[in-house]
């Protein structure tokens, strides 16, 4: 990860600026553009520890339904184990268009079924980034944008949101330059789990509209919306392309099938390089997939709320906060002037797992606390937290 910078709009290094250091011969130089070892000691810290409170998953805490299951392993058996079509399924497809054009009436818009939203994700970038193209998207951000920007050999922009994490537009025009190529939003986000205003996200398309920049929503908690209904800027920004999928909302994640709807010619774009990449999202998850649709996941959408009341509830008295209003994370700021790693080093020592803002954020400030786990474990969890910011005092 790159240094911290005072700047509020801080530009990545480009990979070419980056020196190779102590890196096999044959490795390319485009991958020293980009690290994964915090988030590896973060996960080699938690394998010692011995039956952890963890606060740190990052996938819902139920299994996939079993309706789900069922219409999985009944594909298996019925032999729909071939590739498929690289576009995913037809009856996935079809019913994914029918929603699709049902929330968007008029637009032209087309959608293929990608390996999980991080291929969308993959796909979206290698189709649109050219060398030197600028990215811009708010700090804190998901790890994986920051890295496959770096990859496509685009420039990672970021816009510190700190300390409520709103989608500003003010902040996001300042950001804009000739080189500017995309705007990359995530509502509910990760790790903060804020939500963007309907207007934010209407202002933000109007200025990629006016400044011709692809607008990229990734929109993978949209399910897990505890105020109000979720807001896309596809309502209002027909161009919008949109990753969706089935990771989060389904609990499967290890099942890869995610799908991205846009404009026709970037679809079709992004299928020729899935068709030369991952081929196609596996076909039984896909048959999985298409029951999911049917499902409603009112119940846990509710539990989920009730966690994060919770939550908010117990730990706002103690720690610098914002509510959010999706997803599965809270993302407060570590007492004092003691920084998000010192913080989460305690607390790690303490047999609670968190994760230092660190890995997704130029700051060093804050830590991310994931809901997506049992009332027992949430209640120890926030037990835990509340004396170790005591014990800071
Ligand atoms: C914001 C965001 N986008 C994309 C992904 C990737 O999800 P998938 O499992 O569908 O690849 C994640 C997973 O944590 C995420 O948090």
């Amino acid at each position: 990860m790159p240094e911290v910078s005072s700047a509020s709009n801080h530009r990545f290094q480009p990979s070419s600026n980056r020196q190779r250091v102590n890196m096999h011969p044959w490795i390319a130089d485009r991958t020293a553009s980009f690290d994964s070892s915090g988030i590896r000691k973060v996960f080699d810290l938690a394998a010692k520890l011995k039956d952890p409170i963890n606060l740190s998953i990052g996938q819902p805490d139920f299994d996939v339904p079993e309706e789900i299951q069922d219409a999985t392993v009944d594909a298996i058996r019925s032999g729909k184990n071939a590739y498929s079509p690289t576009q995913g399924i037809a009856p996935l497809r079809e019913k994914l268009l029918a929603e699709i054009n049902a929330k968007y009436p008029g637009q032209n818009r087309d959608v293929f079924v990608s390996s999980g939203t991080s291929g969308g994700l993959v796909l979206s970038l290698l189709s649109m980034i050219n060398p030197g193209d600028e990215v811009i998207f708010l700090d804190p951000y998901f790890v994986m944008y920051p890295a496959l920007v770096s990859l496509c050999g685009g420039i990672p922009v970021t816009v510190d949101s700190y300390p409520d994490f709103r989608l500003d537009p003010a902040k996001i025009e300042a950001a804009i330059t000739p080189k500017t190529k995309m705007i990359l939003v995530n509502s509910p986000a990760n790790p903060t789990g804020v939500t963007a205003s309907e207007q934010d996200l209407r202002d933000v398309g109007d200025l990629a509209a006016k400044h011709n920049i692809a607008l990229l929503s990734d929109e993978i908690y949209s399910r897990f919306f505890y105020d109000g209904d979720f807001a896309s800027p596809a309502a209002t920004n027909p161009d919008t392309i949109v990753i969706d999928g089935f990771s989060k909302s389904h609990a499967m994640t290890g099942w890869r099938v995610g799908y991205v709807h846009g404009p026709p010619e970037i679809i079709a774009t992004m299928l020729k390089i899935q068709q030369y990449s991952f081929v196609c999202s596996p076909q039984p998850a896909q048959w999985g997939a298409l029951r999911a649709m049917e499902i409603s996941l009112d119940g846990h959408i509710d539990d989920y709320r009730r966690k994060r009341d919770f939550m908010v509830e117990q730990l706002s008295p103690h720690f610098e906060l914002t509510s959010p209003g999706g997803a599965f994370y809270l993302f407060p700021k570590a007492p004092g002037t003691e920084g998000g790693t010192a913080f989460v080093e305690r607390a790690i020592a303490d047999g609670l797992l968190i994760i230092p803002g660190k890995i997704f954020s130029s700051r060093d400030s804050h830590f991310r606390v994931s809901f997506a786990a049992s009332d027992d474990t949430l209640r120890r969890g926030a037990e835990r937290l509340i004396k170790l910011a005591g014990d800071n005092r």
